[in-house]
């Protein structure tokens, strides 16, 4: 059985006030919900003050992104080591943001896949088509770009500590919600691909998480799907009462 993930993707939004009143405000809507891992991605400059707040909670706090290199002259970037300090679980990589708007390539994912793998942090790794490539027929196409070239040089044992998020690009921050079915769809391919890669078991263990315009109201028509192991959720992670109705979906 597959532990569902609900994970927080704040993008450029908070300051460590509204990091504080958030998690004040959060906390006690999901003392009990212990049938999820909760994850929540503030921005760099708010991470320890979130993870001051989640002390003494199940929820745990990632980062956004991270640069490959251990350290160096890479002005603007943070490392593996300095996430882990500030008390980082996990770390979501290859955004379609990152990849859309800061020229992220596949190559790139890879490398912080493995940096994040090698200093014992849960990467979440997105995928996910654009709605030209959707519409043009290639959203296989484009997965499978994006398994083999994130994924395919992982051992097992590293690929089974991943976990994976289909987020069509077209869905992000538009209010367009895949389908339950169309994601599950996507899922199914992923996992193929998963059997083929690594081995069925690993794929059968491997969690992929739905994002694009997941709110209260469409989480659990999602989560009825087998294939669906949970969410990464931008918009509706901001306000604590949307994020705590999506995490007791
Ligand atoms: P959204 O963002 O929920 O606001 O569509 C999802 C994401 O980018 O992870």
């Amino acid at each position: 059985m597959r532990r569902p993930v609900i994970a927080g993707n704040w993008k450029m939004y908070k300051t460590q006030a509204e990091t504080r009143a958030f998690f004040a405000a959060l906390k006690p809507q999901v003392a009990g919900s212990t049938h999820c891992d909760i994850v929540v991605a503030p921005p760099y400059t708010a991470l320890a003050a979130a993870v001051e707040a989640v002390r003494g909670s199940a929820i745990s706090i990632a980062a956004q992104d991270v640069h490959w290199e251990k350290e160096g002259a890479f002005t603007g970037e943070v490392s593996t080591k300095m996430l882990v300090e500030a008390g980082c679980r996990g770390v979501i990589i290859g955004h379609s943001e990152r990849r859309q708007y800061f020229g992220e390539t596949d190559e790139a994912v890879h490398k912080k896949l493995k940096a994040a793998l090698e200093a014992d942090l849960v990467p979440i790794v997105c995928v996910g088509e654009t709605l030209k490539e959707r519409e043009a027929g290639q959203t296989e196409t484009v997965l499978n770009r994006q398994f083999r070239g994130g994924f395919s040089t992982l051992t097992g044992a590293e690929f089974s500590r991943i976990i994976i998020a289909y987020e069509p690009v077209w869905a992000i921050g538009t209010g367009r919600t895949a389908t339950p079915e169309m994601a599950a769809e996507a899922h199914r391919f992923l996992r193929q691909l998963a059997a083929a890669g690594f081995t069925p078991e690993r794929a059968a263990g491997l969690r992929i998480l739905y994002g694009g315009s997941v709110k209260p109201d469409n989480i659990k028509g999602l989560m009825a799907q087998v294939e669906i192991d949970g969410a990464l959720v931008g918009g509706a992670s901001l306000d604590a009462q949307s994020f705590a109705s999506i995490v007791n979906f």
